[in-house]
């Protein structure tokens, strides 16, 4: 499959009072025509940094140390903001978390899903509402040729929230970065929103790359899943292998944390401890004071990423040659096989 994207030896700090913040330290990944990729990981590890420097769209007190993103062979680092506004909505597009923050309060929908078509296209105004509608109608929103006037806050949050893919779907991006495009709406309207992300994509054929903490919601939508720890992607692979065979204890613990069907109301398990700082980024391992099989040699040094499988790595010592063979421990063996047996439809 042709890559589309190619991000190669990330690295992301900001300025702060207190110093430096190593937010992204040396990510890789690629993206091919077509598919979607999940990036997984807790609070703070890097998942939103690394997309917004796709969009060229840090901020200010963002330094891109290292690093290239190409994107069909050209480098997004090296573009002018110029360049970045042609591309912003036309070729690459964003879907945030909130919809309400992503519209326009006073502009009406039609208007709005219409917007980024007028601004990148030769296409006139009544083609433009004409595809709105199109679209608008694509995502669900019932009565929208009636509805085409009407402004944000006369519709229901899952509605919004298929206005917003609208919006960023209307110059049939080759790329569409969902940034936790979900997480504000209730479950049943999540899986739809996301089943609807599915199926523009079959239609338009973009490719997608997914974010979110609920490794739950990815099982039946990414193709691959890369997940990030402290500002790093310590485990990348497909969606298969990262719930059948992951490798980084932290994905273990990732997978054991996932509630599943049956332990509704259960204590859930939470991976003890907390991320480090990455003001002063740990000079071994970064989840080593977390990881019960961790060895000396996390202390002391970075793991580099050991091969699985031509397409699922991890970057952990417990794959180097001479470690021992560790298994996960079972309270989460068993919660993850619950989860997975919930989470993928066959
Ligand atoms: N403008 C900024 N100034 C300073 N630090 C920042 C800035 N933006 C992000 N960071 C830091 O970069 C790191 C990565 O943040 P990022 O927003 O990518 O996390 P995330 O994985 O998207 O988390 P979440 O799941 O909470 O959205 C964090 O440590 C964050 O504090
Ligand atoms: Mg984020």
């Amino acid at each position: 499959m042709k890559k589309i994207l190619e991000v190669k030896d990330l690295e992301i700090s900001f300025d702060t009072y207190a110093g430096k913040v190593q937010a992204i330290r040396n990510v890789s990944f690629d993206l091919h025509e077509g598919e979607t990729l999940a990036i997984v990981g807790e609070s703070g590890s890097g998942k939103s940094v690394t997309t917004r420097s796709i969009m060229g769209l840090l901020a200010g007190n963002a330094n891109i140390e290292n690093g290239q993103i190409l994107f069909n062979g050209s480098d997004i680092v090296m573009k002018s903001e110029k360049e970045l506004q042609k591309m912003r909505g036309k070729e690459i597009a964003m879907i945030f978390q909130d919809p309400m923050t992503s519209l326009d309060p006073t502009m009406p929908i039609g208007k709005q899903v219409a917007e980024s078509l007028i601004k990148h296209t030769k296409v006139s105004k009544k083609d433009a509402m004409a595809q709105a509608l199109e679209l608008l109608n694509l995502v669900g929103i019932p009565n929208a040729e009636k509805r085409l006037k009407n402004y944000p806050h006369q519709f229901s949050g899952g509605q919004r929230q298929r206005i917003v893919i609208a919006v960023a779907l209307i110059c049939y991006p080759q790329v569409l970065i969902a940034d936790e495009p979900t997480t504000a709406l209730d479950v049943t309207i999540q899986a739809q929103i996301l089943e609807l992300l599915k199926d523009i994509q079959k239609k338009i054929n973009s490719s997608i790359i997914f974010i979110t903490h609920d490794l739950g919601v990815v099982a039946n939508v990414a193709d691959r899943v890369a997940v990030m720890y402290a500002g790093k992607i310590i485990e990348i692979g497909t969606a298969r292998e990262i719930f059948y065979n992951p490798q980084h204890p932290y994905t273990w613990g990732l997978l054991g944390s996932m509630p599943t069907l049956e332990n509704n109301g259960e204590r859930l398990y939470a991976i003890p401890g907390s991320p480090p700082d990455l003001l002063q980024p740990p000079v071994g391992d970064a989840f080593y004071p977390r990881n019960e099989f961790a060895m000396q040699i996390d202390a002391e040094q970075q793991p580099p990423f050991f091969d699985v499988s031509p397409t699922h790595k991890a970057a952990t010592w417990l794959l180097a040659p001479q470690a021992p063979k560790v298994t996960p421990p079972e309270e989460i063996q068993i919660r993850w096989k619950k989860f997975r047996e919930n989470a993928f439809e066959d």
